[in-house]
C-alpha cells in the first residue's frame, strides 16, 4: 500500500522523493550494471539526467569516479547566519519568488560565548539585529525557514529535523557532512552552490571517488565516536579524503549511536572529504523516532526493506578500504593547529613534553556541532557527577556548548545541567560561539604572545580559530577527555590509568564515562519561541531592505563578464606552507562583515605567509614597497593590473567559506596557481568565475617571485572547447628582469565552469540563464 513512499502528512518538506530516486536508481543499475557503493546509489539517484551523466562508464565505475562531472539536484539547503547573507544577496540577484528546494536558515555562529546562554545571547541579538532582520525577511519573503539566535547550532538542528537515509542536501557549512550519522549525502558548500539548488539549477559535482572505512569491533569504556575520527585524521591526513565520499560500513557500525556516526561524518570534513556517510542502522529508526518523527521512520524502513536502497550493494567495490578495530582503539588527542597531529592519550604525556608544549591547561570545552548530543552532554556529566562525589572540583575554567534548544531543555530537565553548572560550568548559549571565534575569553589576552593550551570537543584548531589568539593551542578530542582533564588540568594525565591526589591526600580514579544515546524520558522541545513554522510559505509582500549605509549588509554588483582575452596577471604574492580559508578569510571579528562584501575584503589573505620574506599579511609593489596583503590588492585594482597568487599545497582547506574567493575576485584576482586545492575552495574559485590551477610540475613554485607575470597561451583554446573537464595550459613567466620561460599548469574546468569564467561568475551566469 506504500509501495509509492508517499510522504506522511506534515512531513512532506522533510521526506526525500524515495519514490523519484527509487526510478532513477534502476535507471542508474541499467546503464552500469555494477553493484554500487551506498554513497553512488544515493548520490546517482538524484543525477537530473542518469543517462548523460553515466555516458561515459562503458561498463567500468572507474571511468565515472574522479573523472565524470555529475548533475545533481538536491533535496534541500541549510545555511548558517555567516555563509547565509551572501547565499541569499546572490539569490535575490537572480529575481525568483521562491526556492525551488525547502531551505532553512540558522543563526548561529554569530552569537559570541563570554558569560553564559542568557547575556550572550541577548548582547549577541542586538549587535547583530541588522543581519539577524534582513536573514528573518528573507526567509519570510522566499518560504525558507528561519531557525532564530539561540535555537542551536546548524548540524545539530539539521540532524534532528531534517537529514534521513537517501537524502541528498547542500549546506552552506563545511561541517553539513554531520548529516550523513543519518545515511544523507550532505555536503558543504558555498553560497554561490546553494544557490544551485535554490534555484532548481543542476548542482555540479566530479563524482567523487569512494573511500571505505570498515569498522571492526566495538566502542566501550574511555573510547568514543570522536576518538575514531580523530584517529583517521592522523592516518589519512588533512588531505587524505580529497576527491572522496567516505562511507563506512562493518559490524562495528552497530555499536555506534546515530549522533556518534554524525560526530565521525562531522570530522570528515577535517581529512578533506566531499561528505561520509553510514548505512541505514537501527540506530537511525531508533533517532527518528525519538526525534518525534516516527511517520518518517516507518517509510525509511520500508524503503530500505523492499529494495535495500539504503545500505551498499553486495560486492560493492571502494576505491580504497581502511580497517578501523574499534575494540582496540584508543582515545586520541589532535592537535596543535592542524586536525591530522593524532596523538593516542597513552603517548600524549610524552609527545607534550618533547614538543615543549605547555604542561598545563587552560580551559576545557565540550559542545559544538561536533559534539553535543545527548550522548556527549550524559557522558560528561556522569564523569563530572564523579568528580562530584569525590570531593574534586575543576582546576580550569570549563564551558559547555549545547548544541540545540532541544538538547538544552532535555538536559536541564535531566538534571545534567544542574550537575555542570553546580561544578562552576559556564553553560553558553546553543550556537557555535567559542568554534568559530566568538569567545570573549577574559582570562588571556588576545594578544598575549605566550603560549597557553586548551582542549575542546571542537573539529577544527587552526591557530586563532577559538579566541582569536594566535598562541592559543586547541587540542581536539572527546568530550570525555575534555571533561577529565579539567580536574587535572596536566598535560600528562591520562584519565585511563592515572588518578587525581585529592586534598587529603587519597587518591581518585574516574571510571569510564557512561551515557545514554537517548534520552530515557524522550527529548523535549524547550523554549516554543525558537522554533519556526514547520512549512513556511513565501510571502512575496514582505520587504528585504538592504541600507545603503550599512557597514554589515551590501548588495552585490555583478562582477565583470571576461573579456576573451588571454589573462596576464602579476604575483602579488607567493604564499608559503599551508594556508586554509581561516588564512584567506578570517573569521573571529571579521564575521561581522559577512554580508558587506567589501569590508570584509579588508580581511584577504591576511594570515598568509609571505615565501620570499617570512612575513604574515605582508606584500611588496613593484618597487619595493611593503603593504598589507588587502592594501596591495585594492592599490593594484585601482591600478587597473590584474594579479594572482602563488601557493603551495592543499590551498584553502578547511571550511567552506566562499568569502575565501569572493574577497580575492573582489579586489581584481582573476588567477591562482598552487601545488593542490581543496576541493570546496577549488570550487568555490570557479564559481567566482576565477581561474584555478595547479602546477604540472611543483618545483615550478620554486621559480616564481612576487613581481612576476604570469600570461596563459591557451587559454582562449581551452574555454572554446568547452574545458573539457580538465587538461593542461601553457602558462609564460616573465620574471622582472625580462626574461621569460613557460610552465605547464592542469585545471579541472568543465563547460558549466567555463560557463561561469566567461560570465563573469556562476550567479552572473544563472542571472543570465533566468533572463532568456
Ligand atoms: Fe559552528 Fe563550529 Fe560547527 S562554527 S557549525 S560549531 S564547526
Amino acid at each position: 500500500a506504500t509501495s509509492s513512499y508517499t510522504a506522511p502528512t506534515g512531513f512532506a518538506s522533510r521526506t526525500p522523493p524515495y519514490a523519484h530516486l527509487l526510478a532513477n536508481l534502476r535507471e542508474v543499475n541499467h546503464i552500469l550494471g555494477k553493484p554500487l557503493t551506498l554513497a553512488e546509489k544515493i548520490l546517482y539517484s538524484h543525477l537530473c539526467n542518469p543517462a548523460e551523466s553515466l555516458a561515459n562508464a562503458n561498463g567500468s565505475l572507474a571511468n565515472i569516479r574522479g573523472q565524470e562531472y555529475l548533475k545533481l539536484s538536491p533535496d534541500r539547503v541549510a545555511m548558517q547566519d555567516a555563509s547565509a547573507q551572501m547565499a541569499l544577496l546572490q539569490f535575490m540577484t537572480c529575481g525568483m519568488p521562491l526556492t525551488v528546494v525547502p531551505a532553512s536558515i540558522h543563526c548561529d555562529h554569530l552569537i559570541v560565548g563570554k558569560e553564559g546562554a542568557e547575556t550572550d545571547l541577548a548582547a549577541s541579538i542586538s549587535t547583530n539585529k541588522e543581519v539577524f532582520d534582513f536573514l528573518e525577511s528573507c526567509g519570510a519573503k522566499y518560504g525558507i525557514q528561519f531557525w532564530g539566535p539561540g535555537s542551536g547550532i546548524i548540524h545539530q538542528i539539521v540532524l534532528e529535523n531534517f537529514s534521513v537515509p537517501g537524502l541528498m542536501m547542500l549546506g552552506t557549512d563545511s561541517h553539513t557532512p554531520n548529516a550523513g550519522g543519518l545515511g544523507a549525502i550532505a555536503i558543504g558548500v558555498g553560497g554561490a552552490d546553494a544557490v544551485d539548488a535554490l534555484t532548481g539549477t543542476p548542482w555540479e559535482l566530479k563524482a567523487p571517488k569512494v573511500l571505505g572505512v570498515k569498522l571492526t569491533g566495538h566502542l566501550s569504556g574511555w573510547t568514543s565516536p570522536k576518538d575514531v575520527i580523530t584517529h583517521l585524521a592522523g592516518l589519512l591526513t588533512v588531505r587524505g579524503g580529497t576527491g572522496y565520499i567516505v562511507e563506512y560500513f562493518g559490524e562495528g557500525v552497530e555499536s555506534l549511536s546515530c549522533t556518534g556516526m554524525a560526530t565521525i561524518c562531522n570530522m570528515g570534513a577535517e581529512i578533506g572529504a566531499t561528505t561520509s556517510t553510514f548505512p541505514y542502522q537501527l540506530a537511525h529508526k531508533r533517532y527518528l523516532e525519538a526525534t518525534h518523527r516516527a511517520p518518517i521512520a516507518a517509510i525509511v524502513d520500508q524503503v530500505h526493506r523492499d529494495t535495500g536502497f539504503l545500505a551498499a550493494d553486495a560486492g560493492a567495490q571502494y576505491d580504497k578500504v581502511v580497517e578501523v578495530n574499534l575494540s582496540t582503539l584508543e582515545p586520541h588527542v589532535n592537535g596543535p593547529f592542524t586536525p591530522d597531529l593524532s596523538t593516542p592519550i597513552s603517548q600524549f604525556g610524552a609527545v607534550s613534553k618533547a614538543e615543549n608544549w605547555p604542561q598545563t591547561v587552560s580551559a576545557g570545552l565540550i559542545g559544538s556541532c561536533t559534539n553535543s548530543s545527548y550522548q556527549d552532554m550524559s557522558r560528561a556529566a556522569h564523569l563530572m557527577q564523579q568528580a562530584a562525589d569525590a570531593g574534586l572540583r575543576p582546576k580550569i575554567p570549563f564551558f559547555v556548548t549545547p548544541g540545540s534548544e532541544q538538547i538544552r531543555a532535555t538536559i536541564a530537565r535531566d538534571g545534567l545541567i544542574d550537575v555542570f553548572e553546580g561544578q562552576g560550568a559556564i553553560v553558553l548559549a546553543n550556537a557555535c560561539g567559542p568554534c568559530i571565534g566568538q569567545w570573549d575569553r577574559t582570562d588571556i589576552a588576545k594578544t598575549s604572545s605566550e603560549s597557553n593550551a586548551i582542549f575542546t570537543s571542537f573539529n577544527r584548531n587552526f591557530r586563532a580559530r577559538n579566541d582569536g589568539n594566535r598562541e592559543t593551542m586547541n587540542f581536539l578530542t572527546s568530550p570525555d577527555m575534555v571533561t577529565a582533564m579539567i580536574y587535572s588540568g596536566d598535560m600528562g594525565f591520562n584519565p585511563v590509568t592515572d588518578s587525581i591526589t585529592k586534598e587529603d591526600g587519597t587518591a581518585f580514579k574516574f571510571v569510564p564515562p557512561h551515557g545514554d544515546d537517548l534520552p530515557g524520558q524522550g527529548f523535549i522541545a524547550g523554549r516554543a519561541e525558537f522554533y519556526p513554522e514547520a512549512e513556511p510559505q513565501p510571502q512575496p509582500s514582505v520587504e528585504v531592505s538592504v541600507s545603503p549605509t550599512s557597514d554589515r549588509l551590501q548588495l552585490l554588483e555583478p562582477f565583470p563578464a571576461w573579456n576573451g582575452e588571454e589573462l596576464a596577471t602579476s604575483v602579488l604574492l607567493k604564499v608559503e606552507g599551508k594556508c586554509t580559508t581561516d588564512h584567506i578569510s578570517a573569521a573571529g571579528v571579521w564575521l561581522k562583515y559577512k554580508g558587506h562584501l567589501e569590508n570584509i575584503s579588508n580581511n584577504t589573505l591576511i594570515g598568509a605567509v609571505n615565501k620570499e620574506t617570512g612575513e604574515v599579511n605582508t606584500a611588496y609593489d613593484l618597487d619595493g614597497l611593503a603593504y598589507g596583503i588587502p592594501e596591495l590588492m585594492i592599490k593594484w585594482k585601482k591600478e587597473h593590473r590584474p594579479w594572482c597568487v602563488v601557493a603551495e599545497h592543499n590551498y584553502g582547506e578547511g571550511s567552506a567559506r566562499e568569502h575565501a574567493a569572493l574577497s580575492p575576485k573582489f579586489l581584481g584576482g582573476s588567477m591562482l596557481l598552487v601545488k593542490s586545492f581543496a576541493r570546496i575552495h577549488e570550487t568555490n574559485l570557479k564559481k567566482q568565475g576565477m581561474l584555478p590551477l595547479t602546477f604540472a610540475d611543483e618545483t615550478d613554485y620554486d621559480r616564481i617571485q612576487g613581481g612576476d607575470v604570469l600570461a596563459t597561451k591557451d587559454l582562449a583554446d581551452m574555454i572554446a572547447r568547452d574545458g573539457n573537464n580538465g587538461g593542461v595550459l601553457t602558462v609564460t613567466v616573465t620574471k622582472r628582469d625580462g626574461t621569460q620561460f613557460d610552465i605547464q599548469c592542469k585545471h579541472t574546468m568543465s563547460k558549466d565552469q567555463v560557463d561561469f569564467f566567461k560570465a563573469g561568475s556562476a550567479i552572473n551566469h544563472i542571472g543570465n540563464l533566468k533572463k532568456q
